[in-house]
């Protein structure tokens, strides 16, 4: 597996990503189970936020690190904070918001360092951009728990390039990556500027739901299999190729509650596609010829 920074100020992650957004659906034995096969498949880097699975994923997945603390310095850890639900486990938000206070953001952070039994999160995102984001109290929490070794690095989840060079405004270190959703049933980032302006800034993307969310493509899928063949890829493996094929270096986070299918998916890193090939996927779902 591939390691590369998301930035020149780092950190270095495997180029792809596990997402624990789905895992509550598995026991705790899977959850080891899947981070063990993430790990033998270089795949280091797991991504998390602090409402996955109602409150609860971050916890089941500590409870791995818990059982044996010496995992933790094979992985890095993102986790999200800034949204708030109703829920039983957070009984004062009676409706969906988002809370990008420094109090709300220092809080979420603690909170999560003690579910993933850590004593830091390699990069904590603000997951959501926030129309109250008040960029000096994020600066300061951000600063904050940087000093304290809290957390290393800072980025955001789903902010269009304004809201991006905005908050970049405010701190004095950059924040090293957005994660938004790109995917070949989600390419407007290529096209909107999304990409170009990350790249322009240094900083590569995170790829969430880089298969759709495992949506089928609205295309006779019998294309796509007779495509990955050629390569002697999977289905899953080519939409993974497709997006690894970017200048912007994209790292894909993948959200499958399979074991196998994490070791399946770190194969896609050394497929290269041909040109004329990722332009006819493209045209598959754009359903035009580029201009
Ligand atoms: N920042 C944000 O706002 C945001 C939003 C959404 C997600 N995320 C992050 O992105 C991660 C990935 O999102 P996602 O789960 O939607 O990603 P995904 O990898 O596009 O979709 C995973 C889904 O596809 C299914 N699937 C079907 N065929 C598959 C195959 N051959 N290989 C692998 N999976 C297959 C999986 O089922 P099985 O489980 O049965 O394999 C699973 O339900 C999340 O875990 C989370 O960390 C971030």
């Amino acid at each position: 597996m591939i390691r590369q920074p998301l930035h020149h100020a780092g950190p270095t992650f495997s180029r792809i990503v596990a997402g624990a957004w789905r895992w509550h659906v598995v026991s705790g034995e899977t959850i080891s189970r899947l981070i063990h096969a993430a790990l033998d498949a270089g795949i280091t880097s797991f991504d998390h936020a602090d409402i996955y699975g109602d409150h609860s994923n971050e916890e089941h997945f500590g409870a791995v690190i818990r059982k044996d603390s010496s995992i933790r310095n094979r992985m890095e850890l993102i986790t999200k904070c800034g949204i708030k639900f109703p829920s039983k486990k957070r009984p004062s938000a009676w409706i969906k918001h988002y809370d990008t206070s420094k109090q709300h953001i220092v809080w979420s952070v603690e909170n999560s360092l003690q579910m993933l039994g850590t004593d830091r999160i390699d990069l904590l995102l603000i997951h959501r951009a926030d129309p109250l984001l008040n960029p000096n109290e994020v600066a300061e929490a951000f600063t904050q728990l940087k000093d304290a070794g809290k957390v290393l690095h800072f980025g955001v989840s789903n902010f269009m390039p304004s809201q991006f060079r905005m908050l970049q405004r405010y701190l004095s270190f950059p924040l090293v990556t957005n994660q938004i959703e790109i995917s070949l049933l989600k390419v407007d980032p290529l096209f909107n500027g999304e990409l170009d302006f990350l790249m322009e800034m240094g900083v590569a993307p995170m790829a969430w739901s880089p298969l759709g969310g495992g949506k089928v493509l609205p295309v006779d899928e019998r294309m796509l299999f007779n495509k990955a063949a050629k390569y002697n890829l999977t289905y899953s493996q080519m939409l993974l190729a497709w997006l690894l094929r970017h200048p912007s270096q994209i790292f894909p986070i993948i959200g499958t509650t399979q074991p196998d299918r994490i070791k399946e998916a770190s194969k896609s890193i050394n497929a290269e596609l041909d040109l004329q090939d990722w332009f006819e996927m493209l045209q598959w779902v754009t359903g035009k010829e580029v201009p």
